[in-house]
């Protein structure tokens, strides 16, 4: 039962239907029809309605929606018993078969090419090379045999004018390994009468109006079909498919079939020499019969290959072999000669139909196929076969498409019928008897052995001498009086729609169809003279050799007669039948809504006759007969389990079947059911929809329900997942935390020890929340590593040690060289490595000084040039000392020449160059300038950088007020008794030691070039 679809649609299975009655059926078929829903079950079967127009449910969505879906998943659909039939197969690995049915223009063919299309897109879905070129081969294939075998006919502008029964091989991972087509009966007579206002084969007209100039030029062809006897009838009639377009589309489709070139051609060339031999004629002069027109004889002879007089010959003369095993040639009558070259034509197309059949079938056979190694080869079949007809004129053609449409309604009914009773066998539910019609009395009249219609034709042909489609006639109403399904004018002389000598009727399963025997024993006899098929068989072109085998036969062979027409029809649906038989059958049945081909028409009365002759309500009778509705019990459960509070969400008994029983139970439907081993069985669609509706109005508070409960879930989902977020995020922090504390540990762990207190460690990155953290231990570390550095400087070397500290401060980045990798002596003057000559006298003077302005310190001494108050330059000692400043006259045995307290001075002021020049600034503006020199200690000393040491320390440290160092990368400023002076520096060659010189605006210090 179909599912998804709203009551407004109608009931999606017929199975549902209050009562079976035609009325309701109809009622519904009808509003579906007009709603647009094209498909109904009854149970497992499809009825379709043909549309009449393009439907937009083949799409790959569609397709989507069905692949591997059950049949109540979905609305009903052809995909779904396309579906089923291949799950069947594939699960099972049972051979499987879709028997669609429906008379002319239902949409038999419609409907197989929409299942080939399905099973299709849903095999092969590694793209297979191999198994895509199979699947495109068999969808090509459908394009070919629609030009060689469909027609307009009256009823349908695409008629099939041929049985087609396709096998699909699948193998063991269900892809299509090959296939292979059963053609039945080719309506041939096509080839050379049409009725009123149908056509020959599309592919004619396809040639005719396809074929570029120079092909049709090498064809011997004019583009017109009204100029060819053989098409004139349908020349002007029009179809909805485009013949020219028709034709590439065929010929590309022949090509990817794998047609060879030489191939193709032969079939336009078959398909040429048709057309010419139907415009030949012939003319008798009084004793002989001529063909007119030569030039007809030498183009089908060229387009044969064959040779012209033995065209000419084949088609005037027939070859007979006498008692006496002569051999003579009898010239035809006029007459003959037209019947053989029908006889001719027909056989031409007829052999090359089923040549291309057979060609196709050699391409898609399953190559290579080792059941141990490849698993079982299963197979879907499908039959599009020619529908149910009823002409105004029915004619041997019609006999035979209707018997062969009793046979299918013969299988049907078994099938079905038989798989409803397997099932309740299996299920072990009693089953009830339901009557139906069957036709086997139909199919009977027609085949019985001795009684039946073909065998009273096939005694009718093989009786020698002059028998009539009359005679034939008279003996049929004779043996067949009695029979309920066969009437005559003769057997009911009151019915006038009858003529005496020409008419029989059969009453079918689908309606009574009134035959006219003309011509029944010609077709059934199916005669060609032997001439021909040697004509053929002789022929140079081997494909046209290989359509007539049996044209080897000499002529005096050919004794045994062949079976007629009918018989090998007969022999054939009853092979068909046997297959068909033993596969697991899937149904289409097909309606055609009206017969004007229009999407709106709903012709009611047409309609209901179909619905009637297939027997339609009587499937859905027997399928509700015992049991309306099944389902596993699981299933079942799944389903209506919310009706029942036993039920849901989840019972809590043994089995399935006892929650089942407690549903059915709770509803008191105890005595509308039955319980099967594995199936619940329920008699009256009443029930179910009880069930179905009490579902409807529990679901939308379930579906609140599981919106509520899931909304809930998802929340408390997504705060789990938040939380677990956060938490991991947290511990990851904390690892990342730990893991610098543990890394900066490990790596500083030695310091102690090492040699540089751990200078040389690098500190690992720090994650940003330690970034502070990180600063202040990089800095508590240097710090320490500081403490460790100067704890161990004894502290005669601390003054050093502070003094350096300071000149970096101050002098760092901004001067060259300050001296500071080198001893600070200090007190250069009192040094005897530095003043080997005098230190001894500056001693004597310094103590005296201590003595007499005790001072406690010496920040600085050393050997200067000085400029003085005249603007001179000379030779002057320095001492610094942490009272005063002297200027020491070294000449004179360090006499004081001015004494100057440490506190008048208030900075001083540095180059960034190598020079030694030193402005000391004091607060009364009369700065002291000079520049410092060097001793014997070492040459090119820098001193400037101890004596800014010494003081600022000092100064900084002692005194603690500020002394502020300037250090000048251009010209020095300082004053001189209140003025400004500027001072350079500048280097000058020749010059041997620094020395001042006045300048404009103040001094230039001169220093040597190196
Ligand atoms: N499902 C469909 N969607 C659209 N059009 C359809 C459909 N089925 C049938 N038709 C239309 O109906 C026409 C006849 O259908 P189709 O040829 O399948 O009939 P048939 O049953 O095979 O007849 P016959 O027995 O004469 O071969 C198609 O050419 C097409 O125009
Ligand atoms: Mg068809």
């Amino acid at each position: 039962m179909a599912e998804l679809e709203g009551l407004e649609f109608g009931k999606s299975d017929f199975v549902l239907l209050d009562e079976v009655t035609m009325e309701q059926f109809m009622e519904n078929l009808k509003l579906r029809f007009e709603k647009g829903r094209i498909y109904t079950y009854i149970g497992e079967v499809v009825v379709s309605v043909n549309p009449y127009r393009q439907m937009d449910i083949y799409g790959k969505d569609t397709i989507d929606a069905y692949r591997g879906r059950e049949l109540y998943e979905n609305p009903p659909h052809l995909y779904a018993v396309s579906d089923a039939a291949y799950k069947a197969m594939k699960r099972r690995a049972k051979d499987t078969c879709i028997v669609i049915s429906g008379e002319s223009g239902a949409g038999k063919t419609e409907a197989s090419k929409y299942i080939m299309q399905y099973i299709a897109a849903i095999t092969n879905p590694s793209q297979r090379a191999e198994v895509e070129s199979v699947k495109n081969v068999l969808l090509k294939s459908n394009c070919v045999l629609e030009a060689f075998g469909n027609a307009k006919t009256n009823r349908n502008d695409n008629s099939s004018r041929f049985g087609k029964y396709m096998d699909i091989n699948f193998n063991f991972n269900g892809d299509p390994t090959g296939g292979h087509i059963n053609n039945y009966l080719l309506e041939k007579s096509r080839v050379v009468q049409q009725q009123g206002g149908e056509r020959n084969f599309h592919s004619f007209y396809q040639l005719l109006r396809g074929g570029s100039d120079e092909m049709l030029n090498s064809l011997h062809l004019q583009n017109d079909p009204a100029f060819y006897t053989y098409t004139k009838e349908g020349a002007a009639a029009t179809t909805s498919n485009n013949d020219r377009s028709s034709h590439k589309a065929v010929m590309s489709a022949l090509e990817v079939i794998g047609f060879s070139t030489e191939e193709i051609s032969s079939i336009f060339k078959i398909l040429a020499s048709i057309l010419l031999l139907g415009n030949m004629q012939f003319e008798c002069d009084g004793e002989n019969v001529q063909i007119l027109g030569v030039e007809a004889v030498s183009h089908i002879s060229e387009l044969t290959a064959t040779d012209p007089d033995s065209v000419s010959k084949s088609l005037l003369y027939r070859t007979v072999a006498t008692g006496g095993g002569e051999v003579i040639e009898k010239g035809h009558t006029e007459q003959d000669a037209c019947f053989g070259r029908d006889a001719f034509a027909k056989a031409l197309y007829d052999r090359l139909f089923g040549w291309i059949v057979s060609r196709i079938n050699s391409i898609i056979e399953v190559k290579d196929y080792n059941p141990v190694l490849h698993g079982k080869n299963t197979v879907i079949g499908v039959l599009d076969i020619y529908g149910f007809e009823i002409f105004d004129n029915n004619s041997f053609e019609q006999f035979c498409i209707n018997y062969c449409n009793e046979k299918l309604q013969q299988l049907f009914i078994e099938l079905i019928l038989q798989q409803e009773q397997n099932e309740y066998q299996r299920e072990g539910v009693t089953w009830q008897h339901i009557d139906y019609f069957n036709n086997q009395i139909i199919v009977d009249l027609v085949e019985q052995q001795h009684k039946g219609i073909i065998s009273i034709l096939d005694e009718a042909c093989l009786t020698v001498g002059k028998v009539t489609d009359t005679v034939c006639l008279d003996s049929m109403d004779t043996k067949l009086a009695q029979h309920p399904h066969y009437t005559s004018r003769k057997l009911c002389p009151t019915d006038k729609s009858m003529d005496f000598k020409k008419h029989f009727r059969i009453r079918h399963y689908a309606g009574d169809v009134t035959y006219s025997v003309e011509g029944f024993l010609d077709k059934n006899k199916d005669l060609l003279f032997q001439d021909f098929k040697r004509l053929m068989y002789n022929s140079a072109n081997p494909v046209l050799k290989e359509m007539w085998p049996d044209g080897q036969l000499s002529i005096t062979e050919v004794t045994k007669r062949p079976l007629t027409a009918a018989t090998m029809f007969k022999n054939s649906i009853v092979a068909l039948v046997d297959k068909l038989g033993c596969k697991e059958p899937y149904y289409v049945r097909c309606i055609k809504p009206n017969e004007m081909k229009s999407p709106v028409l709903f012709d009611d009365a047409r309609c209901q006759h179909q619905v009637a002759y297939l027997g339609l309500l009587e499937n859905v009778m027997v399928r509700r007969a015992g049991f309306a509705y099944r389902q596993p019990y699981a299933r079942f459960l799944q389903r209506y389990k919310m009706t029942c509070e036993y039920t849901w969400p989840n019972h809590l008994m043994a089995t399935d079947r006892e929650a089942v029983e407690a549903i059915v139970t709770q509803h008191g439907f105890q005595d509308d059911v039955a319980y099967g081993h594995t199936k619940l069985f329920v008699r009256t669609p009443r029930s179910l929809f009880t069930l179905e509706q009490e579902r409807a109005a529990l679901i939308p508070i379930l579906v609140l329900f599981l919106q509520k409960v899931w909304r809930g879930a998802l929340a408390r989902m997504r705060c789990r997942r938040m939380r677990a977020i956060y938490a991991i995020m947290g511990c990851y922090k904390r690892y990342k935390v730990k893991a610098h504390f543990w890394e900066v540990e490990r790596r500083f762990a030695n310091v102690r020890t090492m040699g540089d207190y751990g200078k040389s460690v690098e500190w690992p990155m720090a994650p940003a929340a330690l970034s502070q953290f990180h600063n202040i231990t990089v800095m508590l570390h240097r710090r320490w590593w500081a403490r460790q550095i100067v704890k161990n400087i004894p502290p005669s070397d601390m003054l050093e040690v502070r003094a350096k500290v300071a000149a970096l401060t101050t002098l760092s980045g901004e001067r060259k060289d300050w001296g500071f990798s080198r001893a600070w002596e200090r007190d250069y003057l009192a040094n005897v490595r530095d003043c080997p000559q005098t230190s001894t006298g500056f001693v004597r003077a310094s103590k005296e000084l201590k003595n007499k302005d005790e001072y406690s310190q010496v920040l600085f001494s050393g050997f200067c040039r000085k400029v003085n108050r005249f603007n001179k330059s000379t030779d002057r000692g320095l001492l610094i000392t942490d009272k005063y400043v002297y200027k020491l006259e070294p000449k004179k045995q360090y006499k004081v020449l001015k004494r100057l307290p440490l506190d008048s001075f208030i900075g001083l002021s540095v180059t960034t160059g190598v020079d030694q020049m030193v402005a000391l600034h004091t607060s009364s503006q009369d700065d002291v300038l000079l520049c410092l020199q060097q001793g014997e200690l070492c040459h090119n000393q820098d001193r400037v950088g101890e004596l800014v040491g010494s003081l600022v320390d000092h100064f900084t440290r002692i005194r603690k007020v500020q002394f502020p160092v300037k250090v000048c990368r251009s010209a020095l400023q300082l004053h001189m008794r209140g003025k400004l002076k500027s001072v350079t520096v500048e280097t000058k060659p020749g010059q041997n030691q620094a020395d001042f010189k006045k300048s404009r605006d103040g001094f230039v210090l001169l220093v040597p070039a190196n």
